[in-house]
Order: C-alpha cells, then sequence, then structure tokens
C-alpha cells in the first residue's frame, strides 16, 4: 500500500500512512519560502535527523501543540527536554530499530555533524529507513554519499529521498553514485534550492537519473504531494 509523501521544502517531509502522520525534519516557521507554516502542520510522529537549526528550529513548538512523539537521536531528545519542556520521545542511536504503531524505523548512519542551535552536542547525524505498509523508505536527511549505502538496498528500496544540493551534502552527482548503491524504485530529491548557494536544476539532475539508473526520479513543487 502506497504512503502520501508530502515535500515541505528543503529536508522536510510530511509521511501519511492509512492511520498516521509522520513529520520528518520540518523546517517552516525560519525558512526563506515554506509552503505552510509550522502551525499549519499536524502529526503523531517527528522524526529529527540531526541537531542543525535547518531540521531542528521548527520542531519545539510543533511537538508542544500537537504532543507528537518525537524520534531522534538520545542527546537530542535529551535536549527538547531540558530546553523546550518535551516529554514524548523515542529516544535511539546508529544502527537501532524501534517497532513503532505506523511501522518500523531504523536509524542508519549520515556522514554530516550535529550541533544544536544553542551550541550543544547532537549526538550522531543520521538517516532513516522506515518499513511503512511493506515498503522500505530510506530517508538520507544531510549526508555525503558513502559505500555502505549498498547495505540498506538489501532486501530492495521502495523509495530513497536524496539530498541533491551539494555544498552542506551530497549534490547531484554523488547522488547518481548514490543510486548506484541503493538501486531504489523510486528517488525524490531534496535539501536544495532553499538559498542560492545550494540552488540546483532539478530537471537536469532528473534527467541523468533516467539515463545512468534504473531508478524513478519524481520532482515535486513545494508543498506537493505524491502517492508512493
Ligand atoms: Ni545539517
Ligand atoms: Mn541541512
Amino acid at each position: 500500500m502506497a504512503c502520501l509523501l508530502r515535500w515541505l521544502g528543503h529536508g522536510g517531509w510530511e509521511i501519511r500512512t492509512q492511520n498516521h502522520t509522520l513529520l520528518l525534519d520540518p523546517f517552516l516557521d525560519s525558512a526563506p519560502s515554506p509552503p505552510c507554516k509550522g502551525a499549519d502542520l499536524n502529526a503523531d510522529f517527528i522524526l529529527v535527523s540531526h541537531g542543525h537549526f535547518d531540521h531542528i528550529a521548527d520542531v519545539p513548538a510543533i511537538a508542544q501543540r500537537t504532543s507528537a512523539c518525537v524520534i531522534a537521536c538520545y542527546e537530542i531528545t535529551e535536549w527538547l527536554q531540558a530546553k523546550h519542556g518535551l516529554t514524548n520521545f523515542v529516544a535511539m542511536n546508529i544502527g537501532g530499530k524501534a517497532l513503532l504503531p505506523f511501522g518500523e524505523v531504523k536509524m542508519v548512519p549520515a556522514w554530516h555533524s550535529s550541533q544544536l542551535p544553542d551550541g550543544s552536542y547532537g549526538g550522531s547525524p543520521a538517516g532513516f529507513v522506515l518499513t511503512l505498509q511493506g515498503n522500505r523508505y530510506y530517508f538520507a536527511c544531510d549526508t555525503a554519499v558513502f559505500s555502505d549505502m549498498s547495505m540498506l538496498s538489501v532486501p530492495g528500496l521502495h523509495v530513497a529521498v536524496l539530498p541533491i544540493g551539494d555544498l552542506f551534502t551530497m549534490g547531484p552527482e554523488d547522488s547518481i553514485e548514490a543510486l548506484t548503491l541503493l538501486k531504489p524504485k523510486h528517488v525524490l530529491p531534496a535539501h536544495y534550492n532553499t538559498w542560492p548557494p545550494i540552488a540546483q536544476d532539478a530537471a537536469i539532475w532528473a534527467e541523468h537519473v533516467r539515463k545512468q539508473t534504473a531508478s524513478q526520479p519524481h520532482l515535486l513543487q513545494l508543498g506537493e504531494s505524491i502517492e508512493l
């Protein structure tokens, strides 16, 4: 069964299964051109990949308003509790998995950094493999390409969401390399065009994906959804 994936701009996603709504790295109220406000969103769960402001800035307000359960690495949950008074968490770390009401979440490595907005240590940056309604979805989040991505391709990825903005994460060329390791059926780009330094031509990227990989690229407008 398909899920509804809505690009919230930058690295942010709304993921709807049949019975649950998840947010991943929502970045809206301090983003330059968000498709909606944080206050417009509802969620049962919020996944946070790492501590950088462009991934965590909107999390406290949304979690406080919705009482959503925040899924993040241990150091980030400690910080959200101490600084923002949140109490509803699944604290994890790299390599761990949790069976939750919406499906399974596995926290996987990301080559990046993770400092929280006040300078606190944010633990290890992460990506997520979600098993939702029988399909595996890989959200690479902020990362370089790395050869261990090939391990995530077993037993087959339905969707991979990869950054293509370059500079702070992998760029378009390396995302093609990542696709040869991950072999997903579908691929969605993220973390680009938010600011001029990470501007990319996604149409050209999609052309390269079609020519050089077996994955099907899908380009979403800000705030647009796709059923996959
Ligand atoms: Ni980052
Ligand atoms: Mn980022």
